[in-house]
């Protein structure tokens, strides 16, 4: 049968959590693509560290391994921040091979370079993972809800805060406590400053109002704000009238034109975003045909991005199958373009 080998780049939260998933849901999987998906490289920092590896992976720490690897037909990168991961990216890209990425701080910094480089090799460049955790929102605003004008999005994009935030509320938890347990559930950023101060938020603002107002709006536009301001007081004042507090991204696109920001919000307890609570997120969406829609899951965490960034996977990988059946158009009327099962 087919197989389409995979070099995955980072084995950490996610990275781990895409390989047991993948380990796990396999015989689902593999009729779905029609094809057999197989990690066969890893790219890693530290060749020491225990960890568990699907059975035929190679680890390296060398990316040139997986980038002069012709077999390799998709790349999965999830190392996080900026460098070495724009650069890789780019490198996988320019070799022909399929990007799938979790990495909202290059999504949001430098999609615009991916996207010209995976147009170029006729590849694909794909980041539903990056916004939202486990929540399909990526793919809804490019394809589900496109044949509206958006008008707004508005939600809660960062799991880490919004852990933080619930259990400072409804358990006085202390704040450098509940930091310390955000990260050890493997919902904060390598550097959880960019959680605290706004700024993953911001990259998911920009990437999520590019999208839906289908314009370049840059992380240079977002006014950010955090919750390190928040105080144990702040919180208890809020309860006390009535509100909860909760880090908010805010994208419009009005008369005015667009407007973007992240920032503390109070918001009355019956409101439906006051009702989301811990790790989970929440989008709303309104369109001019559509209406109000909600988008709500788990905004971060091993297997919930894993689950994103497999979806990624597949639809790559179903393309690829179909490529390599069906270069030939197929004039059968089930499959008007090109068809998976005639050669
Ligand atoms: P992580 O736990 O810190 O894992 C990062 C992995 O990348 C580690 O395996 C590390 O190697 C490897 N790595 C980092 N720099 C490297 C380098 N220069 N060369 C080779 N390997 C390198 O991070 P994570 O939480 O899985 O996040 C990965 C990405 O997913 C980030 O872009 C993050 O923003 C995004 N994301 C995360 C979540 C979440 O809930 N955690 C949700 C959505 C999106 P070692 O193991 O050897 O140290
Ligand atoms: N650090 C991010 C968060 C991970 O807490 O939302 C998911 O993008």
């Amino acid at each position: 049968s087919n197989i389409i080998k995979i070099g995955l780049l980072g084995c950490g939260t996610v990275g781990t959590g895409v390989i047991k998933v993948l380990e796990e849901n396999l015989d689902e999987i593999t009729p779905r693509v029609g094809a057999q998906l197989t990690i066969s490289r890893i790219l890693v920092r530290d060749m020491k560290k225990k960890r568990q590896l699907p059975g035929n992976a190679v680890i390296t720490d060398n990316i040139d391994d997986i980038l002069n690897d012709p077999e390799i037909k998709i790349v999965i990168e999830l190392l996080g921040g900026i460098h070495p991961a724009r650069e890789y990216m780019l490198k996988a890209l320019q070799a022909g091979k399929n990007v799938v990425t979790a990495n909202k701080d290059v999504v949001a910094q430098f999609g615009k370079d991916m996207f010209a480089a995976a147009e170029k090799s006729n590849v694909d460049f794909m980041f539903e993972a990056s916004v939202g955790g486990g929540i399909p929102i990526i793919t809804p605003l490019k394809q589900c809800l496109t044949a509206n004008k958006l008008t707004e999005v508005i939600g809660i994009v960062n799991g880490t805060t919004n852990y933080m935030l619930t259990k400072m509320s409804e358990e006085n938890a202390n704040y450098d406590e509940v930091l310390k347990a955000a990260q050890e559930k493997g919902y904060a950023e390598a550097d959880p400053t960019a959680d605290v101060e706004g700024l993953d938020a911001a990259r998911k603002t920009a990437i999520l109002a590019s999208i839906a107002f289908n314009s370049r709006v840059g992380l240079d536009k977002v006014y950010t704000e955090g919750i390190t301001k928040i105080t144990p007081e702040d919180i208890a004042y809020a309860k006390e009238l009535g509100y909860t507090i909760k880090l908010l991204s805010v994208s419009r696109d009005g008369e005015k034109g667009i407007d973007v920001r992240v920032h503390p919000a109070l918001l009355p307890q019956s409101h439906p975003l006051a009702a989301v609570r811990n790790e989970f997120n929440a989008i709303f969406v309104k369109g001019n045909a559509v209406g109000e829609t909600m988008f709500y899951g788990r905004g971060a965490g091993q297997l919930p991005t894993a689950s994103a960034v497999l979806a990624d996977v597949i639809d790559v990988a179903r393309d690829i199958v179909k490529g390599h059946f069906g270069k030939i158009r197929c004039t059968c009327y089930e499959h008007k373009t090109f068809c998976p099962i005639e050669k």
